[in-house]
């Protein structure tokens, strides 16, 4: 069935004939194959035409990234307002039908237009804040449990249909707060709304579905009518009511009946889907499952990853409010656009590898699933707190969970809610854990509310030999516990060690193109606190240490003419990386190594052994002492300089760096600047996110990150202390008080992005591109 007609004037090209390319003239998001796998059914046009007019359903197609973060970013100019348009045109029966029951759904946020849509979602938004949203962790993990115990002992289940779909609607529900005698009706009927607004049922079962549709709409009536008498209670419904009281234009009766229908759709199939899809892919990456069962603090970022990789929700729709231009191509006042976010989220552009399922990826909250900006999910949160739930139970409790094998996965046809039908999994019940250890029931994490923290993303190494390198220095090789390769990395990297409860930061200084093992050197402190002690003393070869990154924020521009590369003393570990780097790239560079003796400088014959002529070294005890002044010569332009040491050295660096061109110098720091906010001496401050259309006010006493997951703004960080660089944010206007150790002088001059962590205004207001 075609609904659209080809937008382009054919009159004017007679010759060349339609535009609409065969792959676009062949699209269609109800066939196999965009059923089966809607991201790789776009994969053709990610690659070669990311914006195509589709003629068999009358949508642009927009494929991505960029592209549509950038719809979703403008809510103006791409209106939300058809998202929730029924997909199949409904026949006049069943309209008839919906009209007896006087159903009259309104807009509901997601698909309201401003100005309207931002007072009311500000209006609403408390609930949804982590500090509200912690008080339903005990409900949700209780009512996972309980759905568990049901079968636990039975060897088989079908996941979806015995906990998947009904936790959540349930949880939907009283995160509402709807009365439980209400409970059982509202699951029936919403059930009815779903295959109304995203199904595509038969004329005559149109009927039926608008039937029990029109019934849900009057129910959903009388439960806020309940709710009116008394809205004391807690739940999102009631809250609103009592915010009717207050702001009675702009939460309207009308739009509080339609809210209490649409927030359990919201809230239920694309959470029951989610959940259904991360299951299926982690029993379908056993290995993968098995990581989690060791290891539940990867949770979090496996959900996110889960999300990214195989969401609920595969494209949603956007209309156009004037001529414009999405990714080069122009589009007319009027298109209706499908931007298919799950597309968007495999785009290798946003994503390196990004077909590959990645627990541990760092960017995996980038994912579009949630969409972006001003109608972001509010039930964000909600929907991870529960997914973290779930994966938590199920592999502590069946950890020995497997996929029933050679079942058919069936999807309901649509274009955007994605999720299998069943999930038939197998298990041996008398190996369940808790049958030995009844202990297993009462483990458990708290959850990570909001998303998650780069600092959870570990893995397992063993130790492969522990060698003296030089006076009280050894080299330390690393391989992966299961055999597996690590993940790549560039000269300037660092893992962080977790040693004996302290989090240590070393640079690798092996080979990039050996991918089983890292190589690190590491100097015994004489006031070590138990870091460099516990590798010189504790560690041999075959112990296991748990490991964070590789992170690199120290990395090569590769456009220099030359580079000066400067170490000072165990400095030398990313210097000697970013030296072989060069070497084999054949640039221009110069490596001078500084140190007190030559008996304590780590990986000298190396250095003399691979960069001879390019060395020199600067030994305290031969009277070879650096001067800076000379480091840089008289033809400055293109000239980098790269430099590790003592906070002396770098220091001296810094001074000199003065004179040089800006950005001429690149130091790694390991050494925290975090200090306490006194909120004596800070101020408070407005910042406005331009993308979400929020002003958020940053206390004395709070960091801009703080503020900003308070207002449940997704942003990630790292080490919250101004080194790592994760929780950079845009900023579009205000000064910024810079004080973190990633950017350069120049990046603080231009004043275009902030490491939110640490970094304030300087006066009352900035505004950030988030
Ligand atoms: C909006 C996805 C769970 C409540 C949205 C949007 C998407 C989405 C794609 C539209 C975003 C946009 O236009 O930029 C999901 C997914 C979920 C989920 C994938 C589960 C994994 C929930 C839950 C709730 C909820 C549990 C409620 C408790 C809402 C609301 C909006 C919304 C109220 C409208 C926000 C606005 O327009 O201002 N969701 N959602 N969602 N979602 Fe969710
Ligand atoms: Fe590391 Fe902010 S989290 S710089």
């Amino acid at each position: 069935m075609s609904t659209g007609s080809c937008p382009v004037d054919h009159s004017a090209m007679a010759a060349a004939g339609c535009p609409v390319s065969a792959n676009a003239a062949a699209f269609d998001p109800f066939g196999e194959a965009y059923q089966a796998d809607p991201p790789e059914a776009v994969r053709w046009s990610r690659e070669e035409e990311p914006v195509f007019y589709s003629p068999e359903i009358g949508y642009w197609v927009v494929t991505r990234y960029d592209d549509v973060k950038a719809v979703f970013r403008d809510n103006v100019l791409f209106s939300p307002s058809i998202a929730l348009e029924k997909i199949t045109p409904v026949s006049e029966e069943a309209t008839a039908t919906l009209a007896k029951y006087g159903y009259a759904m309104n807009r509901t946020l997601v698909n309201e237009d401003e100005p309207e849509h931002m007072p009311r979602r500000r209006a609403l938004m408390e609930p949804f804040t982590p500090e509200h949203l912690a008080g339903h962790e005990p409900m949700v993990r209780k009512l996972t449990r309980e759905y568990v115990d049901r079968f636990v002992d039975a060897g088989k289940a079908d996941l979806v249909d015995e906990m998947l779909w009904e936790v959540p609607l349930t949880v939907a529900l009283h995160f509402l707060g709807v009365p439980e005698e209400d409970m059982e009706t509202l699951r029936r009927y919403s059930i009815a709304h779903t295959v109304n607004t995203w199904g595509r049922p038969s004329p005559e079962e149109q009927v039926a579905v608008a039937e029990a549709v029109g019934k849900f709409w009057q129910f959903a009536g009388t439960v806020v009518e309940k709710l009116r008498q008394d809205p004391s209670g807690p739940g999102w419904m009631p809250f609103s009511i009592r915010a009717q009281r207050e702001q009675p234009d702009v939460i309207t009766d009308s739009y509080l009946h339609s809210i209490m229908m649409a927030g359990i759709v919201a809230a239920h199939e694309t959470t029951a889907n989610a959940a259904a899809n991360a299951i299926k892919l982690l029993l379908e990456n056993r290995s993968v499952w098995e990581e989690l069962c060791a290891d539940p603090a990867l949770i979090p970022n496996a959900v996110e990853e889960c999300l990214r990789h195989s969401g609920s929700v595969a494209a949603w729709r956007r209309l156009v409010t004037a001529d414009t231009t999405i990714g080069g191509v122009p589009i007319p006042r009027g298109a209706k656009l499908l931007i298919v976010n799950s597309s968007a989220n495999r785009d290798e552009r946003h994503f390196d590898n990004a077909d590959a399922f990645d627990i541990r990826r760092e960017n995996a909250s980038d994912h579009l699933t949630f969409g972006y900006g001003s109608h972001q999910c509010m039930g964000k949160n909600l929907a991870r707190m529960e997914l973290q739930i779930f994966l938590e139970e199920l592999t502590t409790r069946l950890p020995h969970l497997e996929l029933v094998p050679d079942q058919e996965f069936t999807y309901l046809p649509n274009t955007s809610f994605r999720g299998p039908d069943h999930l038939w999994v197998q298990w041996d019940p008398s190996a369940n854990p808790e049958r030995s250890d009844r202990s297993v029931l009462r483990r458990h994490r708290p959850v990570r509310i909001g998303e998650p923290s780069t600092r959870a993303i570990t893995r397992t190494v063993t130790v492969e030999s522990v060698e003296p390198a030089a006076d009280g220095v050894v080299t330390l090789t690393l391989t992966d516990g299961t055999g597996k390769p690590l993940p790549a990395w560039s000269p300037g990297a660092h893992i962080d060690l977790d040693l004996d409860g302290l989090s240590r930061q070393y640079s690798l200084c092996g080979d990039p193109a050996d991918t089983r093992r890292y190589r690190i050197a590491v100097l015994r402190e004489p006031e070590s606190r138990g870091g460099s002690r516990y590798v010189h003393e504790r560690l041999r070869p075959g112990s296991t240490l748990t490991l964070r990154g590789p992170r690199n924020h120290f990395r090569l521009d590769p456009a220099a003419r030359h580079y000066v590369l400067v170490a000072g003393g165990i400095g030398i570990t990313p210097i000697i990386a970013m030296a072989d780097h060069l070497r084999s790239a054949g640039a221009s560079y110069e490596l001078h190594y500084c140190g007190r003796t030559a008996s304590g400088m780590a990986l000298l014959d190396r250095a003399r052994r691979d960069h001879g002529e390019r060395l020199t070294v600067h030994c305290g005890e031969e009277g070879g002492r650096l001067d800076v002044t000379t480091l840089v010569a008289e033809e400055r332009d293109g000239v980098q300089v790269y430099a590790c040491g003592p906070e002396r050295l770098l220091a001296a660096l810094e001074e000199q760096a003065e004179s040089w061109p800006a950005d001429t110098l690149h130091i790694e720091h390991f050494t925290s600047i975090k200090r306490e906010l006194d909120p004596t001496v800070e101020h408070g401050f407005d910042v406005e996110l331009a993308d979400s259309g929020l002003t958020v006010h940053v206390g004395p006493g709070q960091t801009v990150l703080a503020a900003l997951r308070a207002a449940n703004i997704d942003i990630s960080s790292d080490c919250e202390e101004g080194l790592c660089g994760s929780c950079e944010a845009p900023v579009l206007d205000g000064d910024v008080d810079h004080r973190d150790l990633v950017l350069t002088k120049a990046e603080r001059a231009a004043n275009t992005v902030m490491m939110t962590c640490c970094s304030r205004a300087c006066g009352s207001k900035l505004t950030l591109g988030l």
